[in-house]
């Protein structure tokens, strides 16, 4: 694993924070979920934000490593529209053609588990990566790249003052 890190100055005077790493071996993903508590608390994130940040950015990690071979991981500080965290990850395979049903809990390499076989677990995956995704960040992205790839957006914003 490669890790940069970059402070670029923002046009309002403040240092924006940035830091990206390629990521490809099985067990990466769990580096990146620290990367991910890191980089969230530097910038002010603490408490239950902080984990869904991380595990939201170790089940993309997962998919990139398991589905595509790899990627890379970017967080940058934002402050528009708010001040928060902004997490990229491209990976380097051939995108997903049915984006909407593969974030569908329970949709798993091309189809939908039965409660059975969910209950059965051996499936090697539950099909909830890219719904828990959605659900435990406050805007999610999904693209697939011209000349391939897939690439999630997402952004958590920091809580206003006095809220938790
Ligand atoms: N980066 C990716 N590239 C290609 N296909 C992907 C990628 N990420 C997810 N997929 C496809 O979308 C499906 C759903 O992904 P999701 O993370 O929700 O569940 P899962 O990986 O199958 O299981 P779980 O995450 O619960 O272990 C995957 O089974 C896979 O077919
Ligand atoms: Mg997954």
């Amino acid at each position: 694993m490669t890790v940069g890190h970059r402070a670029d100055a923002d046009p309002g005077g403040s240092e924006a924070m940035l830091q990206s790493m390629e990521f490809s071996r099985e067990g990466e993903s769990i580096l990146c979920y620290g990367q991910a508590l890191r980089f969230a608390s530097g910038i002010g994130f603490t408490g239950e934000r902080l984990w869904q940040i991380a595990t939201s950015v170790s089940e993309l990690a997962t998919n990139a490593i398991k589905y595509a071979g790899g990627g890379r991981i970017t967080f940058r500080s934002v402050q528009d529209p708010r001040p928060g965290i902004e997490i990229v990850v491209l990976d380097r395979g051939t995108g997903i053609e049915h984006i909407e049903q593969a974030c569908q809990d329970g949709f798993t390499r091309g189809r939908m588990l039965s409660e059975d076989e969910i209950l059965a677990g051996t499936h090697g995956g539950f099909g909830g990566g890219l719904g828990a995704v959605r659900r435990l960040m406050d805007s999610v992205q999904m693209d697939n790249r011209e000349g391939g790839g897939f690439r999630v957006v997402a952004c958590k914003w920091l809580p206003e003052p006095g809220v938790f």
